[in-house]
């Protein structure tokens, strides 16, 4: 059973169009929490809760930033949470990404896209302090809704996609695949349409999927999240995911 929190709210601040980061303070939550982890927050005067990616944590600090996206009501009425309220918060939820899948030496490839962007980002945070080369490949609508450009500069590789054109390369990310060069393996997370692309492209590559679909209870209960499996099975992406071995599911 996940325990629920009290999060505190520190900051609230748009980092591109429609984008919100935010920091909440929770020591308990931030100790736990491991990259590709998600938290279902209980937005004041809505009934469901909404899962939100994390995008870092301070174990030291206490903190933890979600990023999201304004897409309706609830992430509208989210972002206008000011320093000082709290969210009461399920999780630290999910399986995440676990480091030792990544062997010192190896040259891995990150994929992420618009709102899959954090996890990639907290992961790569996490694999940067380890002796591995990272590649990140980072897609977006266009211009206005890039961010994390320069914190990825920091520790990999990185290109830049826009579907318009507008910044970077134009298209999709799996456009740049050919200027990359060869990886031992890949951690992707984004939209389904993009994960279906990315694993088409790489199928002969080993690789992580984070999937960030649209969740109902959240912690396993009510089947609104289930994927099928190449053993005709299925997961639920709430509790045995998001990170499914690319070969392991059907997108
Ligand atoms: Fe309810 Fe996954 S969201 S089972």
């Amino acid at each position: 059973m996940k325990k629920k929190y009290e999060m505190k709210v520190l900051s609230v601040e748009f980092i591109a169009k429609e984008t919100i980061e935010m920091e909440l303070y929770q020591p308990e939550v931030s100790k736990q929490t491991v990259p590709g982890q998600f938290l279902h927050l209980l937005v004041s005067g809505f009934t469901l809760r909404r899962p939100i990616s994390i995008a870092k944590v301070d174990p030291q600090a206490g903190t933890v930033t979600i990023l999201f996206k304004i897409v309706g009501d609830g992430t509208k009425a989210l972002a206008a949470y000011q320093p000082g309220m709290t969210i009461n918060v399920l999780g630290p939820n999910g399986n995440g990404f676990s480091i030792d899948d990544v062997k010192d030496g190896e040259r891995v490839l990150l994929v992420g896209g618009g709102i899959g962007v954090p996890p990639i980002y907290h992961f790569a945070k996490r694999l940067s302090e380890k002796n591995v080369d990272l590649i990140a490949v980072l897609g977006f609508q266009s211009k206005d809704y890039v961010f994390y450009e320069e914190a990825f500069k920091e520790i990999a590789e990185t290109y830049v996609v826009t579907n318009d054109g507008s910044y970077g390369y134009q298209g999709f990310v799996t456009h740049v695949f050919p200027e990359v060069g060869a990886f031992d393996q890949y951690f992707s997370c984004g939209p389904l349409p993009m994960l279906r692309a990315v694993t088409t492209e790489l199928k002969d590559s080993k690789g992580k999927v984070s999937l960030e679909e649209r969740m109902g209870c959240g912690v396993g209960a009510c089947m609104a999240c289930v994927l099928p499996t190449v053993d005709n099975s299925y997961k639920k992406i709430c509790s045995d995911g998001p990170v499914f071995s690319a070969q392991e599911v059907i997108l």
